[in-house]
């Protein structure tokens, strides 16, 4: 349920009723377990501006506020200090909308008017094979995709992947070349020294580069004979992303394939749509778009360029016409861009321009999702102990072997067929929550030690966790569904905790729909993991007779439910035993 909307209504009201109402309420959930459940702050910024007492003021609040006890919402209203009142929510109340929880498959989340929501991400670069930088458009990303599904949007992945350029005229003569003498496909199966020694190619030779040059030129103009060429890399190179999505389990496939080569010929009409109305003009002979809105460090309008001198392209031309395709043909509601902070401008600028070309209008919210960079131990981007870019794949993979060593350690009696099942699911889900569980906006260190714990804000804990409440379950020899029969009471301070954090489920959600930041999410599984530990560390439920212990033991059950649905929102595997 939407607690906090639910508990806003009154408190606004109260607030109007004292004649507060032009002063927000500032309604929270509880800074602290001594606090309640719900704190509501505003009463001192309202006393100050009124120059009265701020205590006089909550009184009058709380006194309006004697509806949440008439209605058995609440225990008691206390007022601290200078005018902070504080909410302690009733049992009889969270039991009943616990339980009511409890029965819903979709625990009390709401769907939300649908929205269609393309999703920019992972939209690596096909030059090269995936690395290390493209994990957190994919996991972010991801978890968004995830969430906005869940709560009834059409959200889907666009991969707008690098696949069309000059690079590629490069590429194309390297495998010209390896073909001659027999050897493309040996050399297209490791793509990173392809690129490598493409590279070094067109550095050394000039007769290369030429050719180079001339494929590109061919390239975009249609050249079927090159454009097969192009094919056959890109083709290479898209089943190493997939082989990587699958890795992941992200909701990705080749459907949502959709490069900045398809825009090829939306290309010369988007430029002549924006000089037609006036918003692109000729600087120099390139088409350029002058921003009033975003100033150069000079104080001059930004200049975003759309057309180069020579005729050519840029990756701004693209997403031009792409924003086009998805406003116009996709009709997007919303369009979701997780891309690096470092391209902030850029989509600044895009977003700038396409409001002024009428692209898309106030209806269609634009974002840039940011993220920052992924550090090695020594604070800089993470890399091989050499210097070199690290393959996704290959972090992957270390990632489920370290697992596994760490899976056998914990449980020396599993068969090798459950060690792999098992440390899959843990060596991904704890690369992927190790990111999801940090503000997305700033950079952060990798540390496979940390990440790997099963103890502290990890994904292992998480997975650990509910295999407890699983075992938990059936050790009570009840079924794992919950029983109609057994009433939820909630006669400890802990237990109402509890169940209030439970019912907090689908604020957290919607906020995290809402500012597009999945680690709101985590923090919130994390607290709610651990909570339950310590309730169950506290009360023994087993031990319990009858009705204590069929109450707790429903309380167990919305837990699990509760972690493995948000859990599966991160993209995290649940297992039932580890
Ligand atoms: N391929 C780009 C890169 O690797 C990211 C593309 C992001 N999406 C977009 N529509 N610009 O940097």
């Amino acid at each position: 349920m939407e607690l906090q909307k639910f508990l806003n209504n009154y408190v606004d009201k109260a607030f109007e009723d004292s004649g507060l109402s032009s002063y927000p309420a500032l309604l929270r959930p509880a800074s602290k377990p001594e606090f309640g459940h719900y704190q509501i702050n505003g009463a001192m910024g309202a006393a100050k501006s009124l120059k009265s007492n701020p205590r006089e003021i909550a009184e009058k609040v709380v006194n309006n506020l004697s509806c949440l006890k008439d209605e058995g919402i609440v225990d008691s209203i206390e007022i601290l200090g200078s005018g902070f009142i504080n909410i302690f929510l009733s049992g009889s109340f969270l039991s009943q909308r616990a339980f009511e929880c409890l029965f819903d498959e979709r625990l009390g989340v709401k769907k939300q008017p649908k929205q269609i929501i393309p999703i920019d991400y992972p939209s690596a670069n096909l030059a090269k094979e995936m690395h290390v930088g493209h994990l957190r458009a994919s996991i972010i990303g991801d978890a968004l995709n995830r969430v906005l599904r869940f709560l009834g949007h059409d959200a889907f992945s666009q991969d707008h992947v690098g696949d069309w350029g000059t690079q590629f005229g490069m590429l194309i003569t390297y495998m010209v070349e390896t073909e001659k003498v027999g050897q493309s496909d040996v050399a297209l199966a490791d793509l990173e020294a392809f690129y490598r020694n493409a590279k070094k190619r067109f550095e050394e030779s000039e007769e290369f580069a030429q050719t180079a040059r001339s494929y590109v030129v061919q390239l975009q103009s249609g050249d079927e004979k090159v454009l097969a060429l192009w094919r056959r890399f890109v083709h290479v190179s898209q089943k190493h992303c997939q082989e990587v999505y699958k890795k992941l389990g992200l909701l990705v496939n080749e459907s949502n394939l959709k490069g900045e080569s398809s825009y090829n010929d939306d290309l010369q009409p988007t430029v002549d749509e924006l000089v037609q109305k006036g918003i692109a003009v000729n600087s120099d002979g390139a088409k350029v778009v002058f921003l009033d809105e975003i100033k150069d460090k000079d104080g001059n309008p930004t200049a975003f360029i759309i057309q180069k001198r020579d005729g050519g392209f840029l990756y701004s031309t693209t997403d031009l016409a792409c924003i086009r395709y998805r406003v116009r043909h996709l009709k997007a509601d919303r369009i979701i861009y997780v891309v690096d902070v470092r391209q902030s401008l850029h989509f600044k600028e895009l977003f700038a321009t396409v409001r002024k070309a009428g692209f898309a209008t106030e209806k269609t919210q634009l974002e840039h999702i940011a993220f920052g960079t992924m550090m090695g131990k020594d604070g800089k981007p993470f890399k091989t102990r050499d210097g070199n870019t690290i393959k996704l794949i290959d972090l992957l993979n270390e990632a489920v072997e370290r697992a596994s060593e760490l899976v056998r350690q914990k449980n020396p009696a599993l068969s090798n067929e459950e060690v792999t099942k098992i440390s899959t699911a843990v060596g991904i889900s704890s690369i992927k929550y190790a990111d999801l569980s940090k503000n997305r906006t700033s950079d952060y260190i990798f540390n496979w030690e940390g990440m790997l714990s099963f103890e502290g804000n990890t994904a292992p804990y998480l997975q650990y966790a509910y295999t407890r409440i699983q075992s938990l379950l059936n050790k009570s020899g009840q079924s794992i569904e919950p029983n109609a029969d057994h009433v939820i009471l909630a006669t400890e301070q802990d237990e109402r905790n509890l169940l209030c954090l439970l019912l907090q489920f689908e604020d957290v959600i919607i906020t995290v729909a809402k500012d597009c930041m999945p680690h709101y999410l985590a923090s919130y599984l994390f607290q709610l993991a651990s909570s339950f530990s310590k309730f169950y560390e506290k009360y023994p439920i087993l031990k319990e007779k009858d009705e204590i212990r069929n109450s707790r033991l429903q309380i167990a059950r919305l837990t699990g439910r509760t972690l493995k649905q948000g859990m599966d929102l991160l993209g995290l595997d649940v297992l039932d035993k580890m």
